[in-house]
């Protein structure tokens, strides 16, 4: 570790921003050849990964098939999915899946019958007796699960095994700022070299030079007002990215889980898909089930359609929430299945064995995102971006349940592998600028912040939620330029915090959420206006490139795409 009077400058071979599913898995797989550094900017559990409910959507049950998971992933995602990403992370989800029971995540098994396996059939054995649960648009059973917590059982697991693994660091209260990039003499790329980080124990900016920079910082979710969230999930990944000249795609897709709890005291408490999977049926406030009406797949129709659904009902009866019935089922079979939402329920007095619990839709995921190769590769050489913050394909209009967790186990092992192919050839970089702080003053006015940080979510939930229309996007559009002009302006004073980098990023990002949604000249998916009402006869995905994108040559072009460079500022 090299460093200098003034700045310290760390070093790391690679580089990973983000100790969620993505961060984790990549760290792991990459340990072996490689020194790793894994990043998180609150404590290490404190991502979406933490929090997943449902499951893992993986083929695995004789009567299913890798080609009706594609086909029900290609059906949720409204036409715009990449098919080949499609099959690409469906044909590896017994192989991920494999992977996470060698690192021992306990996995909800079924009864099994006591006869034994030779040593052959062990693996197929143990895939053969998980459990598997059904969620909105999967034609089978299909999701694997850790009771109703299987991101903190996949988190705790991973996390158990990089702590004591001797070649992973693992750094908790470290903000990354900004990305290094330099201009490379051979290429028509730019080469990432390291990353600005805040230390916020010292309040202090580092500069850590890394061979690869990878990008596993989540969704962008904390843009809406309610949303099923933890409190980092400001987009910082896709953020950075942009700002250094890398490419976005379908960032009008944000994903609403129709089913979060209602109650005052509740923040931000999802209540699983899986309950649905279980025969929980959504209902009125006098009883009445009205998902039939919408979808002949009912109440396991995919997530926009169960969202818009709800969301068109509360306005109708002017009602503040719908209800979640599961009391048909047995008390012990709803206390097995779903112990922590039973638990966190009775706390808020409700007990789902007996009581309909009252759910409201919520932001829950981000489908757009850093524009990457199905092995995590960005627009800029040696940096990668993977799990959330990323925007391979698979997802199109419409994320189907559980498909999350696995293209973060997917994709981060290819970006292993392609890491790995490269790592012996590349070189540290010694010459990077310091961070400069010597025109900023300390950040003295944070109720700015915090005023701007509640605008932002409230115009982001007001004007570009699940139904839109053009008038409000483009008023949302001008006040968010506004809104940017603001944050920018504090940004270049002040020294920089963990609130302000949460900001700009925020407000960066939900500029390029509504600058996606007014290009969208039609309804798919999740992107619903009222002045566009039908899909248009081709799907196309929204590419965004900033200046510096376009005198760059791209890793992935993507063929017949709404491909535009619009006025956004980095
Ligand atoms: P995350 O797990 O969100 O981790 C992001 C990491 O990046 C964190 O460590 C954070 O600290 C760090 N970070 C962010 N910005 C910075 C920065 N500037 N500097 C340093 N560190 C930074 N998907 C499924 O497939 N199945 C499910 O059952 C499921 N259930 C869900 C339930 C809930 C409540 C939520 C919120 C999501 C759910 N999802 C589910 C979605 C899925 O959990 C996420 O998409 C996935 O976990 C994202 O993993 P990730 O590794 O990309 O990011
Ligand atoms: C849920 O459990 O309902 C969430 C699953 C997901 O987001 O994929």
């Amino acid at each position: 570790m090299a460093q200098n009077s003034q700045n310290i400058t760390k070093k790391a071979e690679i580089l990973i921003i983000g100790s969620g599913a993505a961060g984790l898995t990549l760290a792991l797989r990459s340990a072996d050849f490689a020194q790793v550094t894994v990043l998180s900017k609150g404590i290490l559990s404190e991502g979406a990964t933490f929090y997943a409910q449902g499951g893992i959507a993986a083929v695995l049950d004789e009567a299913d098939s890798i080609e009706s998971h594609v086909e029900d992933t290609l059906t949720a995602g409204v036409d715009l999915c990449h098919r080949n990403i499609v099959e690409y992370m469906v044909s590896r989800s017994a192989e991920a899946v494999s992977w996470l029971i060698e690192q021992g995540v306990p996995f909800t098994t079924k009864p099994q019958k006591s006869e034994k396996k030779s040593d052959r059939d062990i693996e197929a054995a143990e895939l053969s007796s998980l459990h598997l649960t059904q969620e909105g648009g999967h034609s089978h059973r299909r999701i694997i699960h850790a009771t109703d917590a299987t991101g903190k059982a996949v988190f705790e697991t991973l996390q158990k095994r990089a702590v004591t693994h001797p070649n992973i660091t693992l750094l908790e209260g470290c903000t990354a700022v900004d990305l290094v990039t330099q201009s490379s003499e051979n290429a028509s790329q730019p080469v990432c070299v390291g990353v600005y980080v805040l230390n916020q124990e010292t309040s202090q900016v580092e500069t850590i030079s890394a061979k690869f920079v990878v990008l596993a910082t989540g969704g962008a979710s904390k843009a809406y007002l309610y949303t099923t969230n933890p409190d980092g999930a400001s987009g910082d990944g896709i953020a950075m990215a942009w700002r250094a000249g890398c490419r976005v795609a379908n960032m009008e897709f944000n994903q609403f889980h129709p089913t979060c709890l209602y109650h005052p005291h509740a923040k931000s408490f999802l209540i699983t898909e899986a309950l649905r999977g279980e025969g929980a049926k959504l209902e009125l406030p006098d009883g009445t089930r009205f998902m039939p009406s919408f979808d002949s797949r009912e109440d396991l129709a995919p997530r926009d359609i169960v969202a818009r659904a709800i969301d068109y009902e509360m306005k109708r009866l002017g009602c503040d929430c719908v209800f979640l019935n599961i009391t048909h089922q047995p008390p012990e079979f709803t206390i097995e299945h779903f112990p922590t939402i039973y638990k966190r329920c009775l706390e808020f007095g409700i007990d789902i064995t007996k009581e309909r619990i009252p759910v409201v839709p919520a932001a829950h995921y981000t489908c757009g995102g850093v524009i990457v190769s199905a092995q995590g590769e960005t627009d800029i050489s040696n940096l990668y971006a993977i799990g959330e913050t990323s925007f391979t394909g698979l997802h199109g209009a419409n994320r189907m349940a559980s498909n999350s967790l696995l293209e973060c186990f997917v994709v981060a092992f290819g970006a292993a592998s392609s890491i790995g192919e490269k790592i012996s050839k590349t070189e540290f970089v010694e010459a990077i600028a310091d961070w400069d702080e010597s025109r900023v003053t300390d950040s003295d006015d944070e109720v700015l912040v915090s005023h701007n940080w509640d605008e932002i979510r409230r115009l982001m939930w007001d004007f570009v939620g699940i139904v839109r229309n053009s008038k409000r996007l483009e008023m949302a559009d001008r006040r968010i330029k506004l809104l940017r002009e603001e944050v920018r302006d504090y940004y270049i004073k002040h020294k920089v915090t963990n609130d302000n980098l949460e900001l700009r990023n925020l407000a960066l990002v939900s500029e390029l959420i509504i600058s996606c949604a007014l290009q969208r000249e039609e309804s798919r998916g999740l992107h619903f206006t009222l002045d566009f009402p039908e899909a248009a006869p081709t799907a196309k995905d929204t590419i965004l490139s900033s200046k510096k994108s376009l005198n760059m040559v791209c890793n992935n072009p993507l063929p017949g795409v709404m491909h535009s460079h619009r006025n956004i500022e980095t």
